[in-house]
């Protein structure tokens, strides 16, 4: 939420904190911003709306600088509007400052600098950063650059809440300073040239070395020179990583947009997880089979889409492995009095790793004495780097902010994952463990399939892209496919898409049902499939259009009793939801097509969300 980059080297700034920003624009795209520092003090520039809209309003102007700070906002105080993008700025003008987090003590810390004497320009919180430096560095005449991290180092311990800064001072030319508290911050290290950046993909294209930065730190950034502090400003060491290729944003790819050609990448993608994981499954997650033999409870963890991951995850670990496990909202487990009874293995799901309320669960958990462990997707994340161990997904980069082939993969590890437990518990036999990963093995063929069922798909959004409200029903492991299928349908086209357990309808959901409401039923030919027959009945029976989403064998049981159906191909029960849910993303996405929606970055919504 929010992204950041920052430049300071011997190349004209601008151009590449544009680029930075475009890269990092899945963050957050209501508005952008920058500031370059010229011969005669810092220029900013802002524009409402994406970045493209800031880089014409650049052309504006003639910006000539070689350090300069950068930022997408995704508002959180304040509303989107040139005043409130940032970066913000002191009373002189001699600060720039660019945020990504919420400072929850701002009301307090404006009103007295209001009292001294300031004046803001914005709504934002992030605006009293501005003001604090320029108190603290007022009567400042020399060792303006030692100066500059003195007041950077007190004014961060004033401030509560999250935060990733970036912060220039005119009097401190040629370096930028950047900190973080619970938000994201990495820097770049280049040859003459250094970066700062909410994520790697700032700067991956002109530097492969990265160096992540802690909570708490505070790093000093200069042409040719990274120096990174604690609070008390003690250097620190640190260790560059060099990233992997081949990992970044590689464009559409001829696709028109980001988020179909994710769904079309699902059979490579869920084939190179699984593969990474069956290279040698007893050490795949880092955690050894001894240490699982002796787990008595599991808890799983993630938000929106991840958090549909760790549902049907649920299913699985209690299915193979006769283990009580939990599936939990991150934003709910963080602040409940959850019981933590020992032995517990704490599993956290997330694409990005950053997401605010995984990484505060996951702080609770580690206080609890949890073993922790992560299914990620972003190397280096702050929740890979959290927990005792780490799983990365073989994804490559997720763009479009409607997650697709991250939630594949999730399932693809979380299958592995219930599977080594059940073995290690010794509730499945080595037998059984290798059937149920050989069947994981055969899916991409099946996800290939139903990938290809696009045109047919298509065909049923035309019938029903005019709709306003759209039910989607599953039991067991298809439940969370009807959520997640909800999910995907509402964020991207902002029509109104409620997902149930098909059993739970009779118990209210029901009334919601009128004549010609879609109702897509998830029902592969399973030991529910008859329950799920009457689901359907029930809809059309109070006029409801029911549209199946089965498999070959479901289709021919089905003898047409229902307005449509998605056929997709035969896998294993507990396997369908990794094929049904892509035909429910294929859905969403040619829904939104024909309502002409803003599809890779939908309104209101970012892709990492680093604020609770
Ligand atoms: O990066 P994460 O997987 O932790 O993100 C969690 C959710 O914010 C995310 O899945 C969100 O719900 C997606 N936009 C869903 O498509």
């Amino acid at each position: 939420m929010c992204g950041i980059v920052g430049y300071t080297g011997r190349k004209e700034s601008a151009p590449i904190l544009i680029a930075g920003l475009k890269a990092l624009e899945y963050r957050g795209y209501d508005s952008a911003g920058l500031a370059v520092e010229e011969k005669d003090g810092i220029k900013i520039v802002k524009s409402v709306g994406k970045v493209s809209a800031l880089k014409s309003e650049v052309s504006n102007y003639t910006l000539h600088g070689t350090t300069g700070i950068a930022h997408t906002r995704w508002a959180t105080h304040g509303k989107p509007s040139t005043i409130n993008s940032h970066p913000h700025s002191d009373c002189l003008g001699e600060i720039a400052v660019v945020h990504n987090g919420i400072i929850e003590n701002y009301q307090a810390l404006k009103d007295e600098l209001i009292k001294k004497g300031h004046t803001f320009k914005s709504e934002t919180d992030t605006e009293v950063i501005a003001h604090l430096l320029e108190e603290k560095l007022k009567s400042v005449n020399s060792d303006y650059e030692n100066e500059f991290l003195k007041a950077a180092a007190e004014v961060t311990k004033m401030l509560e809440g999250s935060y990733a800064l970036g912060l220039l001072w005119k009097k401190a030319p040629n370096m930028i300073i950047g900190s973080r508290v619970k938000s994201p911050l990495v820097c770049g290290a280049g040859e003459n040239e250094n970066f700062l950046g909410s994520d790697v993909s700032a700067f991956n294209q002109w530097t492969r070395n990265a160096i992540y930065l802690d909570d708490y730190d505070i790093v000093v950034l200069k042409e040719n020179e990274i120096k990174i502090y604690d609070r008390q400003l003690h250097e620190k060491y640190y260790n560059i990583i060099e990233l992997e290729q081949g990992l970044e944003q590689s464009g559409k790819n001829g696709y028109e947009h980001y988020m179909l050609k994710e769904i079309n990448e699902q059979p490579f993608t869920v084939r190179s997880t699984i593969e990474a994981v069956l290279k040698d499954i007893n050490t795949a997650f880092g955690i050894t089979k001894d240490e699982l033999k002796n787990i008595k409870n599991i808890l799983m963890i993630g938000c929106g889409t991840a958090y549909h991951a760790t549902m049907v995850a649920k299913y699985w670990v209690e299915e193979f492995c006769n283990i009580p496990c939990q599936a939990e909202y991150a934003s709910e487990y963080k602040y409940r009095k959850a019981a933590m009874p020992d032995e517990t293995l704490a599993v956290f799901v997330s694409q990005s790793g950053e997401t605010a309320d995984t990484v505060s669960a996951l702080e609770k958990a580690r206080a609890a004495g949890f073993k922790t462990l992560s299914i990620c997707n972003v190397f280096g994340s702050t929740l890979a780097r959290m927990s005792d161990h780490t799983f990365y997904t073989k994804c490559g980069s997720e763009i479009s902010v409607a997650s697709t082939k991250a939630f594949t993969a999730q399932l693809a590890a979380l299958f592995s994952l219930s599977v080594l437990i059940a073995e290690s518990a010794g509730s499945i036999s080595t037998e059984k463990k290798g059937r149920l990963l050989n069947e994981l093995a055969k899916l991409p063929v099946a996800i290939e399939t139903a990938v290809s069922e696009d045109g047919s798909i298509s065909k049923l959004a035309e019938k029903y892209y005019k709709e306003k409200t759209f039910v989607f029903l599953g039991r067991n492991v298809n439940y969370p496919i009807a959520l997640e299928g909800a999910l995907k349908l509402k964020e991207i086209t902002y029509l109104q898409a409620e997902g149930f357990p098909a059993g739970e309808i009779k118990h209210g959901p029901i009334a919601l049902i009128n004549t010609d409401m879609p109702v897509i039923s998830i029902m592969p030919a399973d030991s529910l499939y008859d329950k799920m027959v009457n689901a359907c009945e029930e809809v059309m029976a109070r006029g409801a259009k029911a549209i199946a989403v089965t498999d070959e064998k479901g289709y021919k049981l089905l003898e047409n009793r229902v307005e449509d159906v998605i056929v997709l191909p035969n896998v294993e029960e507990y396997l369908f939801p990794f094929i049904s849910v892509i035909a429910l993303q294929l859905f969403a996405y040619r829904i939104a097509k024909l309502n002409n929606r803003e599809i890779d970055q939908p309104r209101n919504l970012a892709k990492s969300v680093t604020v609770e």
